[in-house]
């Protein structure tokens, strides 16, 4: 397959070609609730996604309403008094590879420059990246955690549920935005939620209907060609 076909963002999408590539990462979102039936059946189809030995080793809360508001507040107000976040693990490498830093940095720019914040204006970017906590305007999202006591094979089965709920909120017009930020404040995130300590935020997911108007949906984000990624070891028959 050449380049993806770039489909329809605002439309519920039909077939899994399209679910997959009109998934991208939505940052303001229209208040338009969304049912709870519908957060139950995408979470069902997310439980979908394999799992090594089929343990299903994801735990999820829903928050919406009032509790999405408390949680929020209480994520905003630390953001917002410099609280220093305290991450649940390590995301990224110590020491960063430039080709993955060069990626990171235009990521970062292409939205910066979309929102009019200057290269360097760490104080706008700052108050812009505190809309994580607001799940950026959406009406729900979800927090998602794994046991502490859990190894690496179990947060490839978490990716893969994550990556299941955002592909399937497309089949009902929805969409996402994955958010490790959640996983800055994971004392605050636990005790607005009863989440025990036993359990690691791994991220949170925001859903609900895209403000496609809105700058920070403008950015498209570009992907490497599979040469970069892919080694084939291939007999013609
Ligand atoms: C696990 C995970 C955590 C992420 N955390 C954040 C986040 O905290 N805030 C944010 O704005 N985007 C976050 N993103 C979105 C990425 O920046 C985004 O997926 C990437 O730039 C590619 O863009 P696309 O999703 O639009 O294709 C996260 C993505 C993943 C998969």
């Amino acid at each position: 397959m050449s380049s993806p076909p770039a489909p329809a963002q605002d439309v519920a999408a039909t077939t899994a070609l399209d679910a997959i590539t009109s998934r991208r990462s939505i940052r303001a979102f229209r208040p338009d609730p969304v049912s709870r039936d519908t957060i139950e059946t995408l979470l069902r189809l997310a439980g979908t996604a394999p799992s090594g030995s089929n343990i299903q080793p994801w735990s999820v809360h829903v928050v919406q309403g009032d509790k999405r508001r408390e949680l929020s507040g209480l994520l905003l107000q630390a953001h917002h008094a410099g609280v220093e976040p305290t991450p649940e693990y390590q995301y990224y490498p110590k020491v960063w590879r430039p080709v993955f830093l060069e990626r990171r940095r235009q990521t970062g720019w292409l939205l910066y420059e979309s929102l009019g914040i200057r290269r360097g204006d760490r104080e706008a970017a700052h108050a812009y990246r505190g809309s994580n906590y607001d799940f950026f305007g959406a009406p729900a999202g979800l927090i998602v955690t794994i046991g502490r006591d859990m190894e690496h094979g179990s947060w490839i089965d978490v990716g893969a549920f994550v990556q299941t709920f955002m592909i399937a909120a497309r089949t009902f017009g929805l969409h996402t935005c994955a958010q490790a930020a959640f996983a800055n404040y994971g004392d605050l995130v636990r005790a607005a939620l009863g989440i025990p300590g036993s359990e690691v935020v791994v991220c949170g997911i925001s859903i609900g209907h895209a403000d496609l108007a809105h700058p920070a949906n403008r950015t498209r984000t570009p992907r490497a060609e599979i040469g970069a990624f892919t080694t084939f070891h291939w007999s013609e028959a």
